[in-house]
């Protein structure tokens, strides 16, 4: 496995080169890349020397002639871990500042992200770093907290780099999830379906299509192909996964049946509509002063379609939005729908479920089973998701 360690410049730098040699005896390969700050307190010569690897230190650096060597690491990254990550580093990581070697190259990689963070008490605790770490973890970087006790400017508080084995465990729970779907390909279903009336109006619903973005990154991040089918959500999908855009309810199924049978899980967070108006009227329905009628008809049920296609023992999962927190309705759908577990979003708190950036889901699964996620962003909603999903017995 291929780690790149950045240091930045803290005090605590001279004890990346422990970090590094520890990183090695656990089986990573590891290559350095230091910011100018951090060249004050260690050198590219030792890293080199210790982990017979070149060590990187200003952006315009190019170890092999001809490929550009931010480019080139942070494609064969593994992992990136930056230990100590400064005041400075962390800012500009949360705010994709790329300005040197490090944060060009944090920018360019999709590789998962350990932040150990090391500086002043003060500078920890202040609401820039606090917002910079939250937006950090929206993103699923792994921020191992600074220890409290005495650092190097004299004050006392939260601000020491973690212990060395307290890094390395990050790092491994990191890297272990990165393999936990590799070389599956999971199918999603997201976002709204948009069922016409005439040729500019349609029914539809809330759903932004976060939550299947989400999904689709988190496959990502642990080692899967995620192939998105998406009705017209705002949500941008992640890049590297499979992108199917589809309108109506029809369209998803057709798109998602073909793509079902070579997929290795199947997740339908899709707000599907679940009835379309009987006809579509050419061109637009003209105003009148007499009331019109509406007839809809039911769409079919995606998921449980899909359940009758996909290859045998594929695992489905549903989500409910419930617009309370009684599960009974979310236990009759896993019945009626063939699912291996659904999660449950209770759609009238303000911080979950539609067009928010936040999630807290109740997973239940077929056997009775119950997990709760806790309120996370959503990325990390899906993280916990799919690791429940995946080991699962
Ligand atoms: N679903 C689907 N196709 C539909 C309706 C729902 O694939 N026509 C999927 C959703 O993607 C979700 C699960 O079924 O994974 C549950 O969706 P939900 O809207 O909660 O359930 P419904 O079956 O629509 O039931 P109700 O409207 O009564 O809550």
């Amino acid at each position: 496995m291929n780690l790149v360690l950045g240091v930045s410049g803290s005090v605590a730098a001279y004890r990346s080169a422990d970090l590094a040699r520890e990183l090695m005896r656990a089986g990573f390969v590891v290559r350095v890349c230091l910011t100018d700050a951090a060249e004050k307190f260690v050198t590219q010569a030792l890293f080199e020397a210790l982990t017979g690897q070149p060590c990187l230190t200003s952006a315009f650096d190019e170890p092999v002639a001809g490929r550009m060597a931010h480019i080139d690491w942070a494609r064969s990254a593994d992992v990136i871990l930056v230990a100590p990550a400064t005041a400075n580093t962390l800012n500009k990581l949360a705010a994709g500042i790329a300005d040197d070697m490090l944060t060009t190259l944090v920018l360019a990689s999709e590789a998962p992200l350990v932040i150990a963070p090391a500086m002043n008490p003060h500078m920890y605790g202040s609401e820039v770093t606090r917002n910079s770490l939250d937006e950090l973890r929206a993103r699923a970087a792994s921020i191992v907290e600074p220890l409290e006790g005495d650092v190097a400017c004299g004050e006392q508080g939260q601000g020491k780099l973690a212990s060395i084995s307290a890094i390395v465990d990050a790092v491994r729970e990191i890297t272990a999830r990165s393999a936990k779907l590799a070389g599956k390909t999971v199918l999603i279903t997201s976002g709204p379906t948009r069922e016409p009336l005439d040729s500019v109006r349609f029914l539809s619903n809330r759903s932004s299509g976060k939550m299947g973005s989400a999904l689709a990154r988190a496959v990502m991040l642990m080692g899967g192909q995620a192939t998105l089918v998406c009705g017209p959500g705002s949500a941008r999908p992640p890049l590297g996964a499979q992108v199917v855009r589809v309108e109506t309810a029809l369209d998803m199924l057709e798109a998602a049946r073909g793509l079902a049978q070579r997929a290795d899980l199947i997740v339908g967070a899709a707000a599907v509509a679940d009835y379309r108006p009987e006809q579509s009227a050419h061109g637009k329905i003209r105003r009148s002063s007499e009331p019109i009628e509406l007839r809809l008809v039911p769409n079919p049920d995606v998921i449980a379609e899909l359940g009758k296609v996909a290859k045998p023992g594929v695992r489905i999962v549903g989500f409910a939005a419930e617009p309370d927190s009684a599960l009974d309705a979310a236990r009759q759908k896993i019945v009626r729908k063939g699912l291996f577990a659904i999660a449950v979003n209770n759609v009238s708190r303000p911080d979950a479920g539609f067009d928010v950036d936040s999630n807290e889901l109740s997973l239940l699964f077929a056997d009775g089973r119950t997990a709760r996620s806790g309120l996370q962003s959503k990325l990390s909603c899906a993280l916990w998701l799919l690791e429940q999903i995946v080991d699962s017995p």
